[in-house]
């Protein structure tokens, strides 16, 4: 697998951690627009979801999970233990996929403490921008074969849910609707003791 240069700092603005939108939303079922200039607005943009994803803790994460409906990804498919290697995608394209596939147990930020088996290709060749502008291209395999086409799917307005059968998918979206609903109170008891 070709790593792909790792990014220097982005911004000299401070990143923010922001709130990770829960299914059923309808902004994680939309199309994202594609990104038209790669500015400083975008370069933010990454450095927020890059601290968003390593404080979830999660190994990928899609703008529209942070409510921004763009076509811009990060990921971070190495070992816990291993030095960080942030990969921050503008645009990215997949070009293409393997015939062998892999399955392997998704879980999303999104979706959380949800695990499901999915089948995809093994290895995929992507094309994107990167955090300067510069058009990048390379193969990914393993980890980060699945999360690639997870976090692209998420541009799509797909969820690794969609997946599965329509009654597991109905099941965990109930779950998910109560664990929003916890969540809400929650809050509100919260803002009520401060109060
Ligand atoms: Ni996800």
């Amino acid at each position: 697998m070709i790593f792909p240069p790792r990014p220097r700092r982005l911004t000299g603005m401070t990143a923010q951690i922001r709130p990770i939108l829960i299914h059923p939303d309808r902004r994680l079922r939309a199309e994202c627009e594609p990104v038209a200039e790669v500015d400083d607005s975008i370069r933010a943009l990454i450095e927020d979801m890059l601290a968003t994803m390593y404080d979830a803790p999660g190994v990928g994460l899609a703008a529209p999970q942070v409510g921004v409906l763009k076509r811009v990804i990060v990921m971070d498919c190495v070992d816990k233990d291993a030095l960080p290697a942030p990969v921050a995608m503008v645009n990215p394209e997949i070009l293409r996929v393997s015939e062998e596939l892999n399955v392997h147990e998704e879980g999303c930020l999104s979706v959380p403490e949800e695990y499901v088996e999915v089948t995809r290709p093994a290895r995929v060749r992507v094309r994107w921008l990167d955090a300067a502008g510069a058009p990048q291209e390379a193969d990914f395999e393993g980890l980060w074969a699945t999360c690639v086409q997870h976090e692209i799917d998420h541009l799509d307005g797909r969820l690794f849910i969609d997946y599965v059968g329509p009654l597991k998918r109905k099941l965990i979206t109930e779950r998910m609707k109560k664990l929003k609903r916890a969540r809400a109170r929650e809050q509100e008891e919260r803002e009520a003791g401060v109060a």
